[in-house]
């Protein structure tokens, strides 16, 4: 909160902001827990029914809460050099990418367990071009802003498609959710659905509460006056460099 309320004008209403995304998107994690232990069996690696159970969860952990809280990083440590938030923010996506290849493991195994069809819903669609465009974005975050070596000016033309696409992957992301809990609604309720099933009202809830993180976090990722403002070493780092390659301005690089 100090670090946040301490540098920029307005960010204390930041502050608010990024604890309420907090708490939406722990209760998204609970409530897709909570759906999977109390309606749908729990969870299980070995039999394919409740090893499909772990891929609502997983995804909901990495592609939303993990992939979004990457994005906030910038946001929260606005105190910390450079190098260190970029660090974390690279960190956060790869745990995020490993839980939700997990996610993608238990589907697809237990599908074949099942001998049920692969890749025709547009959940499915949407999924694997969100998940692989995710892959992408960060091995070419590592590769231009973390391995030594990539150009300054390169980073400053392929830093605002990162942080474009950064934004536009959470919001695809949390759509597929969306589109997977009407899946997962129409194969397991759909008779009892439209007579507001408990079971549906709680995957509703799930939605809305989806709904309210994506919002939350493109509101904060969007606002001017949040950005992360550059610290004074930073700065007189990039006036030197400026002066040394009289290139672009470097302010605000990633
Ligand atoms: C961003 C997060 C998600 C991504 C990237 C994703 C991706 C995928 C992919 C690629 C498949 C295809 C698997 C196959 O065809 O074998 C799939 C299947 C499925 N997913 Fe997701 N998913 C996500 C979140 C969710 C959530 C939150 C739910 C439900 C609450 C869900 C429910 C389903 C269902 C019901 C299927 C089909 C399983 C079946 O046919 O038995 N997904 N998902």
């Amino acid at each position: 909160m100090e670090d946040m309320a301490g540098r920029g004008p307005g960010s204390s209403g930041l502050a608010y902001m990024v604890v309420a995304s907090q708490a939406v998107g722990l209760a998204v994690i609970l409530v897709t827990g909570a759906w999977m232990g109390v309606y749908r069996g729990g969870l299980a690696w070995e039999s394919s029914g409740l090893q499909f159970n772990v891929h609502p969860l997983c995804m909901i952990i990495g592609m939303v809460f993990l992939q979004g809280d990457a994005l906030l990083v910038y946001r929260v440590f606005r105190n910390e050099s450079k190098r260190s938030t970029k660090i974390l923010h690279g960190l956060l996506h790869a745990l995020a990418l490993v839980i939700a290849l997990v996610g993608l493991i238990a589907v697809f195994e237990s599908h074949k367990k099942k001998n049920a069809p692969d890749m025709y819903s547009l959940h499915s669609w949407c999924g694997i071009v969100a998940f692989g465009f995710y892959l992408l974005q960060w091995l070419l975050g590592l590769v231009l802003f973390l391995c030594p070596g990539a150009s300054f000016s390169v980073r400053s033309r392929y830093k605002p498609q990162h942080v474009f696409w950064g934004v536009f992957l959470l919001l695809l992301s949390v759509a597929t959710a969306l589109l997977g809990v009407l899946e997962l609604l129409l194969f397991k309720i759909s008779d009892t659905y439209s007579s507001l099933a408990p079971e549906g009202v709680l995957a509703n809830m799930l939605g809305l509460l989806l709904v309210a993180f994506g919002a939350l976090l493109a509101y904060v990722l969007t606002r001017e006056e949040w950005r992360r403002p550059p610290l004074a070493e930073e700065l007189a780092l990039s006036m030197d460099f400026k002066t040394l390659t009289q290139g672009e301005s470097p302010v605000g690089s990633h």
